[in-house]
């Protein structure tokens, strides 16, 4: 079992992906600033693992910080052997707002952990990359090999976020191990509702705002479009259980931690696409609430269908999602309901 930092273990995907590894047997230190996720969430990381993290608060951007925990590893005799680098900002309409931003933290930020990483001789990453950066798919199910053409600042940091690193495994190849994962659309939440999506303001994503008209935190969901070339006319998305990317991570860092040197850029993905109109309806079947709905005009930057090619994951990682569209809506709900607040007032 490995030593492991885990950037932005507190948010979403990183929360899940702690209990996995913790329940693997990994060490993990936790290095987060909370600007966009609470400590609770890892609270309830130890607790559902029964097994504890350290935590590291601070910005990733520091290279003083980056160095003392690096260092600390070290001294310790207990080196970082791999880092999950989730750590980031993640909101495309922010990211156009906020340019600068999105740059510094997305590949600054990057930048800082890895000449880190180097300097202590750890060379083994699993990156949050995002299949944002295929922009207007030409190809649907979308292969790892179309071409990479972002349509916002957010996608255009994680490209050269991945620019970047491609680089770097050039520069050394027989030393870096490095797993580029891009993520569809995660969704849902851990089976007992004690972690999940806890998004500040109005959420952008699909997801947690049908969960939190559910509720009834909003009055209703505006689906974008009810005329696209989709059998609904609504668009079409594939969404992955939080959980099964969770397990992808595992599979990605078991498989560069036991094979030779290598960059991997690999599709998360479920492989089926799902409709707005889908998902509002599942929704409603698990909950047993109303998602009262209203078709408004499209948004501008979408696309119609985004769907994964999953296939590469399988073959290298021998990964591949498990879980449904009804067990995304049912995990998603059992966290909704116990937590209408989210983490906020949360012990
Ligand atoms: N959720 C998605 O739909 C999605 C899709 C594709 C890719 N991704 C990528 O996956 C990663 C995780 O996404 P998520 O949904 O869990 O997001 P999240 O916002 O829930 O988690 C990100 C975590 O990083 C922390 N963080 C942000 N800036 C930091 C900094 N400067 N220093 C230290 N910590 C910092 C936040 O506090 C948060 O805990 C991100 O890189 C995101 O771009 C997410």
């Amino acid at each position: 079992m490995a030593r492991l930092l885990i950037t932005g273990g507190a948010g979403f995907i990183g929360s899940h992906t702690c209990v996995v590894l913790l329940e693997a047997g990994h060490d993990l230190v936790v290095l987060d600033d909370f600007s966009n996720s609470s400590p609770v969430a890892l609270e309830r990381v130890q607790e559902l693992a029964g097994r504890s993290l350290e935590l590291v608060r601070g910005d990733l951007r520091d290279p003083v910080l980056l160095e003392q925990v690096f260092a600390s590893a070290d001294a310790a005799g207990a080196p970082i052997e791999a880092v999950i680098h989730f750590a980031g900002l993640k909101a495309v309409g922010e990211s156009v707002a906020q340019p600068l931003r999105y740059w510094d933290v997305n590949v600054a930020g990057s930048r800082a952990l890895l000449s880190t990483m180097d300097a202590h001789g750890c060379r083994t990453l699993v990156f949050s990359s995002s299949a944002t950066l295929y922009g207007y798919p030409e190809t649907v199910p979308i292969p790892e090999t179309a071409p990479v053409q972002p349509i916002n600042p957010y996608g255009h940091t994680k490209a050269s976020v991945e620019r970047m690193l491609a680089d770097l495994a050039a520069s050394a190849p027989d030393a870096w191990r490095i797993a580029c994962l891009r993520y569809f659309n995660p969704v849902g939440a851990h089976p007992s509702g004690r972690i999940g999506e806890d998004p500040n303001g109005i959420p952008n994503n699909l997801f947690p705002f049908v969960s939190q008209v559910a509720i009834g935190r909003r009055q209703r969901l505006s689906v974008f479009g009810g005329d696209w070339p989709t059998p609904d006319g609504s668009g079409v998305r594939d969404y992955i259980h939080v959980m099964d990317l969770a397990e992808g991570h595992r599979a990605a860092l078991d498989a560069l931690l036991g094979d030779r040197p290598q960059l991997l850029t690999l599709n998360l993905g479920s492989g089926v696409g799902a409709s707005v109109l889908e998902v509002v309806r599942a929704f409603e079947a698990a909950s047993g609430r109303a998602v009262p709905y209203e078709v408004v005009d499209r948004r501008p930057g979408d696309a119609a269908i985004t769907v994964a090619d999953p296939s590469l994951a399988a073959e290298r990682l021998g990964w591949r999602t498990q879980r449904s569209l009804a067990d995304m809506c049912r995990d998603g709900w059992a966290w909704q309901s116990a937590n209408p607040q989210g983490y906020q007032g949360a012990s």
